[in-house]
């Protein structure tokens, strides 16, 4: 090989102008990367804003729901009707499941009891013996008193009174002694 062909197979040098092309590419592929940096870095904090935004919507909602609705409710009624005291028969125990009360009757005598249980609240079964609980075993005699198990008190007693339209009418928001009994002519 003679010394002309050798330089003839050497590598060409890149024209400047080719090079120069090549920086310029990769300036740009360089900016535009940095670019898509900036901005995903700009959406991924406006996406933050958004949040941050529904965030304090939701907040001020709940608040102003806690402004209009009033924190304390009005309490149902407990003072109701069972009925006519004639409907009650002399010397038997009426349960009332629905509204956890017991009424005896004894002539013309009226007297109410809760089958709460006094120890954590499950509803007792009355007895020829009194009133059982079925959760823990308090028993109670037929006025409410405490027999045996955990119960801690007495069966609650609740007045009476005559609606009227001379129907039975228990509160059962107004405890009474144990032993206290209501005169309605039937
Ligand atoms: S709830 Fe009645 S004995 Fe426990």
């Amino acid at each position: 090989m003679n010394p002309s062909d050798e330089k003839n197979h050497r590598p060409k040098p890149r024209p400047l102008v080719e090079r120069a092309d090549a920086h310029e590419i990769a300036r740009r592929q360089a900016e535009e990367e940095e670019r898509r940096g900036r901005m995903s870095r700009r959406d991924f904090v406006s996406q933050c804003g958004a949040c941050l935004a529904g965030v304090v919507v939701a907040a001020v909602g709940a608040s102003a729901a806690r402004v209009i609705k009033p924190d304390v409710l009005p309490e149902p009624s407990l003072s109701f009707k069972v009925g006519s005291p004639s409907e009650f028969t002399s010397g038997e125990a009426t349960l009332l499941p629905d509204n956890q009360v017991a009424i005896f009757r004894d002539g013309e005598e009226f007297w109410s009891l809760t089958q709460v249980c006094t120890h954590l609240g499950c509803i007792v079964a009355v007895g020829p013996d009194g009133f059982h609980c079925p959760c823990h075993g308090s028993h109670f005699s037929m006025d409410g008193r405490v027999l045996g198990g955990p119960a801690p008190r007495p069966l609650q007693w609740w007045k009476l009174s005559l609606s009227p339209d001379c129907q039975l009418v228990v509160h059962a928001d107004q405890e009474v002694p144990v032993g206290t009994k209501f005169k309605f002519e039937t």
